[in-house]
């Protein structure tokens, strides 16, 4: 067999095939045993939150229209925020693969090249352990910055500009504009929109070092009460 070419090739082939069986099926499926993958409810962290209601505040009338407005009682509104958190980053998850950010932005900073200085700390295989990475984002072109620690660096309102029309932020942005996640003016986004920023400031608000992530201070946010989390989430701390 290891006489002729094609049979040295088979036998390396079936050598790699199975290497990468192991290192890409077996490997994780054991390192993440003991890890269950969390649903989008439970990764809701007091730094979405605060995102997430200064979205309402900011734009009263198109939340209440996407979102429709907080219970009385004080317990169900925790709840009732928690939930449409969860809801908006399901929905903002699909606007974002619907629009195809991912051609142009990477969710996975590699521990090579220095990308931690330029976008924050190397990704870590638990931050994929969610609902809300299946399948991962991590895309394969950088047109634009990679994204996975764009939470809080960037206010609301700026996104809601930038996606209207990245061009009146970044001059001579090759990303196109959204239009149609507003109604007619950057300051209405519609559902649609309000979800996409929502999703957009979710990367990274799990971490530590959020939103300084080059630079970790403590976060100044007061705590919120959260559905249930892992002690290892920042915003359990
Ligand atoms: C054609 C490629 C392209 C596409 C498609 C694209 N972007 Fe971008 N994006 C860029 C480039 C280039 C930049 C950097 C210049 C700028 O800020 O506009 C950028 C910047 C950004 C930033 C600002 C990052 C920062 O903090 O400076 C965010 C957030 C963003 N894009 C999100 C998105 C989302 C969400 C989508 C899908 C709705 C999207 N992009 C689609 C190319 C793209």
């Amino acid at each position: 067999m290891f006489e002729s070419k094609s049979g040295v090739l088979l036998i390396a082939g079936l050598f790699f095939f199975g290497l990468a069986f192991v290192s890409n099926v077996v490997v994780p499926v054991i390192m993440y045993r003991d890890l269950p993958e969390k649903t989008a409810l439970e990764v809701v962290n007091g730094n979405l939150r605060y995102q997430f209601e200064d979205l309402a505040r900011r734009y009263p009338e198109e939340f209440k229209k996407a979102f429709g407005e907080p219970p009385a009682s004080e317990t169900e509104q925790q709840k009732w925020w928690n939930e449409k958190c969860a809801e908006a980053l399901l929905a903002g998850r699909k606007i974002y693969v619907g629009e195809g950010c991912w051609h142009c932005h990477s969710q996975f900073v590699r521990p090579v090249s220095n990308e931690d200085k330029r976008w924050g700390p190397v990704s870590e295989s638990k931050e994929y352990q969610n609902e809300l990475q299946r399948p991962v984002m991590f895309g394969t072109r950088r047109v634009g910055p990679d994204l996975s620690r764009e939470g809080g660096r960037r206010s609301n309102d700026w996104h809601a500009v930038h996606f209207f029309e990245p061009k009146r932020l970044s001059d001579k942005s090759p990303m196109p504009g959204y239009p149609w996640l507003f109604d007619g003016s950057p300051d209405k986004p519609n559902r649609r929109g309000l979800v996409l920023i929502a999703y957009v400031q979710w990367l990274g608000s799990w971490l530590e070092s959020y939103p300084y992530f080059e630079q970790y201070e403590q976060s100044p946010l007061k705590d919120i009460p959260l559905a249930e989390t892992k002690p290892d989430d920042a915003a359990a701390k």
